[in-house]
């Protein structure tokens, strides 16, 4: 189906055409006055200056082109020479019942499909998931949905870190605790346990507990760094504790993405990069554009047109030893060999841009992509606590994952059991549901770039521009549906007769204009923010117009497609956003 506001301005344009203007002049906008018209042009006063005439004479020559128009039930122009337009009811509710038949409601797939990897979630492997990886998974994830709901091939890709000095710390530490295990015996020849020597809960007290050890005791901080030495060297027993500590980790990591309702279509990371940095270094030094600096190879990437210093970019270090940098240029080598994508982007908090940058700027003079390959980052901001400083839990520490859901869970449990209306079964089920909407709809109404306030109260109240409101919503239409006694599928849906009803219709009508931006953007703030509109309208429609008790079979028949539409278009957004809604709350 064509977009709304496209099918206007085409209507417009040719009546600008008739009246002998350039039909360039014919765009419309939805109205920013939504009480005098719902869609305008203002062609009429650049086109003034061009043909040398009042705008008002143009805009009232294109009016009467547009007399006998079926689009409009009103067109009016208003002085300096706006031409204001109301929709007709019966054009308005054609489109609307279009929409409700067509496959994902009409909007248009995307006409040149991709293969996209989307970079997302990163989490360091033995290092628990905390807030600062919940921006990433939450935006990515969401990211990944509309992406593959215009049709492209998406794959998403976890990017584990799981190849830097966390590892070596963690070894040396259990190395430290326990010489006696046979991964730190050298002359060991036999297969290595099949169960690990430490639970994720231990696990996770180890590296921190390493970590800290390290910057007051050299000498560990040595064995620390011999470690991940030796294991990036392929060390037998290093490598065997190094597997362990993955199967601990990622299947710990597993069930959070799993509780978050984000997956992964690839779990590669850091360590799978490490066999194409030959490759990438070999492509770099054929083109020469490495140097060394200080002992280090690096790549300048300071262009002339910069008006800030971009530091070069570091491949090996005076040691060898690898970097972010350098792993992140073999993904892309792994990336393009494997899924020859047409573009990849990145999720990261946005003080890794100038990684990216860096990162980039090599990767295209090495063309280790082709060069209509996008490569892009989205950095985003922090989710600060109410203090306006970092996420932090009450004691001052980092916040884990797992506990902040568990504590919105809760507070959601609570709030519902005060009025409660879902059987005891169904609660622990709902809340979640509840507690997702509320975490990731305040995290995603906001644009990424931006900084916020992670304020549980305003999250999950059910009024406002939250995400319980919008499942409240849902429920609200789902229990007005039960209430029918007809066949939903078979009901269609009649020109509107009230302001309400037209309004609803008026904001279903531009889902296909919302998402396609959307999509465009990388930007799921703009799903919150249709759906927050619909929503509104929504409400209004079932407060104000009786639906079920309406006598009219066909009036009600029409009342009630317009509901289920409704939530079919709420429950694809929400789900485009990665959450659920639940049958009661
Ligand atoms: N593990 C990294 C971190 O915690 C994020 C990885 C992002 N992806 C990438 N390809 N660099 O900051």
């Amino acid at each position: 189906m064509n977009v709304l506001i496209d099918l206007i301005s085409r209507e417009v344009s040719g009546a600008f055409s008739k009246a002998g203007f350039d039909p360039a002049y014919g765009k419309a906008t939805l109205s920013n006055r939504p009480d005098l018209c719902e869609y305008q042009c203002n062609g009429a006063l650049p086109a003034a200056k061009v043909y040398h005439k009042a705008p008002i004479q143009i805009a009232t020559a294109v009016k009467e082109q547009l007399a006998d128009c079926e689009m409009f039930e009103s067109v009016e122009t208003v002085n300096p020479g706006f031409l204001n337009f109301k929709l007709s009811a019966e054009f308005l509710a054609g489109y609307v019942a279009e929409m409700n038949l067509a496959e994902h409601f009409g909007v248009q797939p995307e006409q040149n499909p991709r293969t996209i990897v989307v970079d997302y979630g990163g989490p360091n492997v033995a290092k628990p998931l905390h807030v600062g990886h919940l921006r990433s998974a939450i935006i990515g994830e969401s990211i990944k949905r509309i992406y593959r709901f215009f049709g492209n091939h998406v794959i998403g890709d976890i990017h584990l870190g799981d190849w830097g000095l966390q590892m070596g710390l963690i070894i040396a530490q259990v190395q430290s605790q326990h010489p006696e295990l046979c991964y730190f015996d050298p002359d060991y020849t036999g297969e290595y346990p099949e169960e690990a020597p430490f639970t994720i809960s231990e696990l996770e007290k180890i590296y921190p507990e390493a970590s800290a050890r390290s910057k007051v005791d050299a000498d560990f901080a040595e064995k620390a760094h011999n470690a991940t030495y030796l294991l990036q060297q392929g060390e037998r027993g290093y490598r065997a504790m190094w597997k362990q500590i993955m199967r601990v980790s990622v299947e710990d990591l597993r069930k959070n993405y799993e509780n978050l309702n984000v997956s992964f279509d690839v779990w590669l990371g850091e360590s799978d990069a490490q066999a194409y940095i030959p490759t990438m270094l070999k492509i770099v030094e054929s083109k020469h554009l490495a140097v060394e600096s200080d002992g280090a190879l690096v790549v300048p990437v300071q262009e002339p047109t910069d008006t800030k210093e971009i530091p070069p970019c570091i491949l090996l270090k005076s040691d060898g030893a690898t970097l972010y940098a350098t792993t992140d240029l073999a993904t892309i080598v792994q990336r393009e060999q494997d899924f020859h994508p047409g573009k990849i982007l990145y999720l990261t908090d946005k003080r890794q841009s100038l990684h990216f940058e860096q990162v980039f700027r090599v990767a295209r003079k090495a063309e280790l992509v082709p060069p209509e390959t996008e490569l892009s980052h989205i950095g985003f901001g922090t989710m600060n606590g109410k203090d306006g400083k970092p996420f932090k839990t009450r004691e001052g520490g980092v916040m884990r994952l797992e506990v902040l859901i568990r504590e919105i869970t809760d507070y959601v449990t609570e709030k519902i059991k005060e009025n409660q209306t879902v059987s005891d079964e169904e609660l622990p089920e709902t809340a979640k549901k509840i507690a997702m909407a509320a975490l990731k709809y305040g995290d995603l109404s906001n644009l990424a770039t931006k900084d916020y306030v992670f304020d549980l109260d305003r999250f999950s109240s059910f009024e406002g521009n939250t995400g319980p409101y919008i499942l409240y919503t849902v429920v609200r239409i789902k229990s007005i549906l039960a209430k029918y006694d007809g066949v939903v599928a078979d009901c269609k849906l009649l020109p509107p007769e009230s302001r309400q009803q037209k309004d609803l219709m008026l904001v279903l009508s531009r889902l296909s204009d919302s998402l396609i931006s959307s999509y465009k953007n990388s930007a799921p703030n703009e799903i919150c923010a249709y759906i927050y509109e619909l929503a509104g309208a929504a409400n209004k429609f079932y407060h104000d117009v009786k639906i079920i008790s309406e006598p009219d079979e066909a009036k009600k028949a029409s009342y009630v497609a317009l509901m289920d539409l409704t939530r079919r278009v709420l429950e694809t957004c929400i789900d485009l956003l990665g959450f659920s809604a639940p049958e009661r709350m």
